[in-house]
């Protein structure tokens, strides 16, 4: 598939087949599955939600029905022609080959590896340049479709993690997941969600995301996807001006759907105005100046 346009992220309303089509009528041109598993799996006790800041701190803890579960998801998708791809993780390597195989055979148009929930205990993968190659190299020989790696902001080296992403056959980088983060409860006195820790999203990490993406566009040769805070047009832009090629759209969809078509139109008009044909041409350029 190209790597370019404006996608629903992973884990938001991207867990059955006619949610995830709604999101696509409204203008999404691609569609992240929530994170699949290889069994069904409940996810943490609640509170699994909370606002920060004018951001979210979620720490639902992969919930999802399995693999085998999920394959009329993705036909709904698959019927209506509309771009998917499958988010996936594994507690070890083997496990995820085992998730990649089965979800193969339900035609994703690409697989995206979670290798970075900060509130699972997939947390480590993305920390660790040696895993993180061994969990790409692994997928890649496994499956015949494009593969991305989904990294941390968490993760002090992320370069050297998205290096071996790259070394290991990835054929993109997503960049970022959710940030570790935590509430206490005054009068409780207590952390608010019930795992404690979660990952922010939203606006308070965009400035996060645009530092990833731009670090990682300019150390690597494989594509850009960059997530994180992205809720107006004029974010969409950054992202692009620091390296993304495509970009997804979680947390601001929590104000709707319409997201989709106001970034998308914003950016035409910006194109336009500065002289530009494509989106191609602004790429990465503000690592060039
Ligand atoms: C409620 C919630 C659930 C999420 N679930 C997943 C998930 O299953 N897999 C994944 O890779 N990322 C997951 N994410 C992270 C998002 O895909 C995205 O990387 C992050 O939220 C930053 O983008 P945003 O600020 O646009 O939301 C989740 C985020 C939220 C808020």
């Amino acid at each position: 598939m190209k790597i370019e346009g404006y996608w629903l992220a992973s884990g938001i309303l991207g867990v059955t087949g006619s949610i995830m089509q709604r999101v696509s009528e409204a203008g999404a041109d691609a569609i992240v599955t929530k994170s699949i598993g290889r069994t069904p799996r409940k996810g943490h006790a609640g509170p699994i939600l909370t606002t920060s800041h004018g951001g979210v701190i979620n720490a639902v803890g992969l919930t999802n029905p399995g693999i085998e579960a999920f394959a009329d998801e993705i036909s709904v998708l698959k019927d209506a022609g509309i771009p998917v791809i499958l988010s996936v993780f594994g507690l070890s390597v083997r496990e995820i080959v085992e998730v990649v195989n089965i979800g193969y055979t339900f035609h994703p148009d690409a697989i995206e590896l979670n290798l970075s929930c900060p509130h699972a205990e997939i947390a480590q993968i993305a920390h660790n340049p040696e895993l993180t190659y061994e969990y790409v190299r692994a997928v890649k020989k496994a499956v015949d479709c494009q593969v991305f790696a989904k990294l941390t902001p968490n993760a002090s080296d992320y370069v050297s993690v998205g290096k071996s992403a790259e070394k290991a056959g990835a054929d993109a980088i997503v960049a970022i997941n959710t940030v570790r983060a935590m509430r206490i409860d005054i009068q409780q006195q207590r952390p608010v969600l019930g795992n404690k820790v979660g990952g922010l999203s939203g606006p308070p990490i965009f400035p996060i995301a645009v530092r990833c993406v731009y670090d990682l566009y300019n150390a690597l040769e494989i594509p850009i996807i960059g997530v994180g805070g992205v809720t107006t047009w004029k974010d969409a832009i950054e992202m692009h001006l620091a390296g993304a090629s495509a970009i997804q759209v979680g947390t601001a969809l929590l104000n709707g759907m319409q997201v989709f078509e106001e970034i998308k139109s914003g950016i035409r008009e910006y194109l336009k105005e500065m002289g530009y044909s494509h989106v191609s041409e602004i790429i990465g350029i503000a690592g060039r100046k």
